[in-house]
């Protein structure tokens, strides 16, 4: 039987996620790092641990079937790839960012300055298309350090928290990529293989699916019971159940996590009691 080669970052803020996601999809992988292809033990599945800047090529070669990569990877890399599903982890941005004690005058600023990056053809593309003429210094790492050196005077780089650009004295100051994990597939796969691509998307979906959703139960006086039944208009109608104590039914029900932070107070308001948000570990919709 083929078996499914799935690139994922060998180390990185990309490695725990991507190997977690499997797990929850019923995809056991050993963790070990030393080994760099490591067979599942439950599915068809290999697991090649790569670096991440390689794993966009290896894809478009057809070396890894799928992988898992940030979506600026995918941009930066220009390689010819299919992106199945935004996976809704490492949500980063990619910005520039100048010395905070300078005024930023907007993007006239970069107007034949020194940008240090690790994305030069992202920046490239984005200069252009804003006509800003810049001389790109490529430089593989610790980017934030450029401007303080005399190497550059902005950088263009991947910002989470912001923490590393505030500890180096630096402020961000256009957002040109908003990226997050991405699912990508080489695009000539077998139609054996891409059948089996999609039963890792359906998994996956099932699981990020559930990510979103809580399962709420609460008890409830039988007179606000309606009112309540209309707030929590979840994916299908609510389970309502009685209780032993008299006038009073307990509601089951699926609900958005935000929307339960929205309702929350009116429910108190109208008598809910003994209220348990749980989590859901798989859903399938
Ligand atoms: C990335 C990026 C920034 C930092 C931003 O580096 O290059 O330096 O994270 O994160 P923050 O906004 O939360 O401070 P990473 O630590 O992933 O390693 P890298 O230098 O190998 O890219």
């Amino acid at each position: 039987m083929e078996k499914i080669l799935f690139a994922v970052q060998k180390s990185g803020r990309l490695n725990e996620d991507s190997v977690g996601l499997l797990k929850e999809c019923g995809i056991s992988i050993d963790t070990s790092k030393e080994q760099l292809k490591i067979p599942s033990s439950n599915y068809p599945l290999e697991v090649l641990y790569l670096r991440n800047a390689d794993i966009p090529e290896y894809v478009q070669d057809g070396v890894a079937d799928i992988g898992i990569l940030g979506e600026n990877v995918v941009v930066e890399s220009e390689a010819n790839i299919e992106i199945l599903k935004k996976l809704n982890f490492s949500k980063c941005r990619l910005s520039m960012a100048i010395p905070k004690n300078v005024e930023y005058i907007g993007l006239q600023y970069f107007q034949g300055k020194k940008i240090a990056t690790s994305y030069p053809n992202t920046t490239k593309v984005f200069l252009k298309k804003n006509n800003i003429q810049a001389d790109i210094h490529v430089i593989t790492g610790s980017v934030e350090i450029a401007p303080n050196i005399g190497l550059a005077d902005g950088i263009c780089d991947l910002v989470s928290s912001g923490s590393t650009l505030f500890l180096n004295g630096l402020k961000e100051v256009e957002v040109i990529l908003k990226s997050e994990a991405v699912l990508v597939c080489n695009k000539k796969l077998s139609p054996e293989k891409r059948k089996m691509v999609e039963e890792i998307c359906f998994r996956i979906e099932t699981v990020l699916t559930a990510r979103k959703k809580k399962y709420v139960l609460l008890n409830v006086p039988d007179e606000n019971l309606q009112l309540i039944i209309e707030l929590l208009h979840g994916i299908t109608s609510p389970t309502v159940m009685k209780l032993a104590r008299q006038d009073w039914s307990s509601l089951h029900a699926v609900i958005e996590e935000q929307e339960f932070w929205n309702i929350v107070g009116q429910l108190k308001k109208l008598g809910a009691e003994g209220i348990l948000v749980l989590d859901i570990e798989k859903m399938v919709s």
